[in-house]
């Protein structure tokens, strides 16, 4: 009796055949870049451990804005850096800082921008952490009503969509209360649903100057060993309001991003963040890497895994690599 076996190489043949049998796709549209905004002029400054992303002043951030637009990325995730941090991390929800005049300055320039405001207060405390610290310990009520604060202060300067990254219980549903009582029933959240204490952030921190000043974020970021948690942390924060779920990071939490997608029909968005960046970013500079095509492939596994929009500091280059 012949031996049978399927014959899966006949659709892997020519560049063509491979092209018609295609199951996921990286789109320009799929992309979401973030930014960091500063107080001043004139200033642009590279990030040490993230090259090719930069600290942006507003008159910078113009120019910027303007290079993203032309390169058809039609969605940015804004962090603000401000000068003055205190305890209450004040700036977040102050409607003159430097987030909300960034987000008024793009709207004002490019309205049919997508401007993602990322609520939480760890850019704006002066000890870092992403709530209230009472006898040493982030406290999770006080801090909400500061999130929904921070929240209709970012809509209101233009926000189109709210992306609380913090972490508390119940974010979700006080800044969505908090938005429906200011009028905003229109804006959609964005939650960082299932995000983990993660050493992945460790370059974002130098970028956003907001590494903690004692101890780690155990208390309220999920610990890397928990993948049923996270189901619980998305089921909480659908049940609250959320119109789009993030994983996040993204490269290392994969299994997290085909988790969401086969329990949860909402948008699913995988953050690929910046030590994943880096790591990439120093491998290319040492000619270890082809950085096109490993990026590329990391991005096409998000779709794969499920994700419909990725967040990455990758964006403008791929929308490059994308034209061609
Ligand atoms: C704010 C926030 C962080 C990141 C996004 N939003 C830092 C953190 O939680 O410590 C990290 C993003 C990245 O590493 O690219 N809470």
């Amino acid at each position: 009796m012949a031996l049978t076996f399927d014959r899966h190489r006949r659709l892997r043949k020519s560049a063509a055949m491979r092209n018609l049998v295609r199951e996921n796709h990286v789109r320009v549209e799929d992309l979401i870049y973030p930014l960091f905004v500063v107080e001043g002029t004139g200033i642009k400054n590279e990030i040490a451990s993230m090259p090719g992303v930069y600290q942006l002043s507003l008159d910078m951030l113009a120019e910027e804005m303007k290079e993203i637009v032309e390169l058809g990325i039609q969605s940015v995730l804004m962090f603000g850096v401000p000068e003055h941090k205190d305890a209450c991390g004040t700036e977040a929800y102050n409607d003159e800082a430097i987030t909300q005049q960034a987000i008024r300055q793009i709207k004002e320039a490019h309205p049919e921008m997508i401007v993602i405001a990322d609520t939480c207060l760890c850019e704006y405390t002066d000890h870092g952490h992403c709530g209230v610290i009472h006898e040493g310990e982030v406290v999770n009520d006080e801090t909400l009503a500061l999130l929904g604060k921070t929240a209709v202060s970012q809509a209101k300067a233009g926000a189109d969509i709210i992306a609380p990254s913090n972490m508390m219980d119940g974010f979700v549903i006080a800044i969505r209360e908090a938005l429906d009582e200011a009028g905003f029933q229109h804006i959609p959240i964005m939650s960082y649903a299932v995000k983990y204490a993660s050493s992945f952030y460790g370059p974002f921190r130098d970028a956003a100057g907001s590494t903690p000043q004692f101890g780690d974020r155990k208390s309220y970021q999920m610990d890397a060993a928990n993948a049923r948690e996270g189901l619980r942390e998305a089921a909480s924060d659908v049940k609250e309001g959320a119109d789009f779920l993030i994983v996040k990071p993204g490269l290392a939490f994969m299994d997290m991003v085909l988790r969401l997608r086969e329990n949860f029909n909402l948008p699913i968005v995988a953050y690929n963040v910046s030590a994943e960046y880096s790591m990439v970013k120093a491998a290319a500079q040492n000619g270890w890497i082809d950085e096109e095509r490993i990026v590329m492939e990391t991005l096409v596994s998000f779709k794969r895994a499920g994700a419909d929009l990725i967040i990455t500091y990758h964006a403008k280059d791929v929308a490059k690599w994308l034209a061609r």
